[in-house]
């Protein structure tokens, strides 16, 4: 695991998309699979009004790591805040977007998406493998939509599980641990304070960190990278850079 302190959420945004740029230059086509929530808005923003002219878009295809079960253009809706920060800005090809359809029922989205997961991603260990998977991590120590309350949803036999918010109720179509662990390589992006008692816990493997979906975070590549802003790491004893 490798872990990035930088000082605020704008240089963890430009280092994030340097990073992006890297890892998708001269690759034919790109699986990524993004994070929801709030996180993710600044980093769009500025991937794609700062650096979308160094993103050889036609490649890129972009998927959800989850999603809620709202209409597309609920304010609710991961996808929407995707498009509004990031897909209304760059010049990437319709067919490249495969959004979860929250406004379908979730049972069977969850069941559409994992098929739909096996169809587009390339293999690996037979399972479907992304390039890349952005997490973000909830203060709660959830990631994608596997919350503590349903942490046996990490190991599902499933590629997708459908998901309850624990205060909301809100009914969430997620992608599981088999997936996740199995990417070439899985990036948290965590900012702000609310997120430190967690980080430290999770990072430093204190007692009782199991119980944190996020925790569970493994890839087989070893390939695990935390964007952390110094909000996020101050619990943390380690250099910012
Ligand atoms: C979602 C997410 C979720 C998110 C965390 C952090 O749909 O909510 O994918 O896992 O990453 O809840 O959310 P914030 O970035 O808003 O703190």
């Amino acid at each position: 695991m490798e872990v990035k302190v930088y000082q605020n959420k704008v240089k963890v945004a430009k280092e994030f998309s340097k990073f992006l740029i890297e890892k998708s230059s001269n690759k034919k086509v790109f699986h990524i699979a993004l994070s929801g929530g709030s996180t993710p808005k600044i980093v769009f923003d500025v991937l794609a009004e700062e650096f979308s002219n160094d993103v050889d878009w036609s490649a890129i295809h972009l998927y959800w790591g989850d999603e809620r079960c709202v209409a597309p253009d609920d304010e609710e809706s991961n996808y929407r805040m995707t498009v509004e920060h990031l897909i209304s800005k760059v010049d990437i090809p319709e067919e490249n977007i495969h959004r979860i359809k929250g406004e379908n029922d979730p049972k069977l989205e969850a069941k559409r998406y994992d098929d739909l997961l096996e169809k587009e991603l390339p293999k690996e260990l037979g399972l479907p493998q992304f390039d890349l998977v952005l997490l973000g991590m909830g203060d709660d120590g959830h990631t994608a939509s596997i919350f503590p309350h349903e942490i046996n949803l990490w190991i599902s036999p499933d590629n997708c599980e459908v998901a309850i918010h624990p205060e909301s109720g809100q009914r969430r179509v997620s992608i599981t641990g088999r997936i996740i662990n199995n990417a070439k390589t899985v990036v948290f992006l965590v900012t702000g304070d609310s997120k430190a008692e967690k980080v430290r816990i999770i990072i430093d493997r204190e007692e009782g960190y199991l119980k944190y979906p996020a925790s569970h975070v493994s890839p087989k590549t070893k390939d695990l990278i935390w964007f952390l802003d110094a909000a996020a790491a101050e619990q943390l004893t380690i250099d910012q850079s």
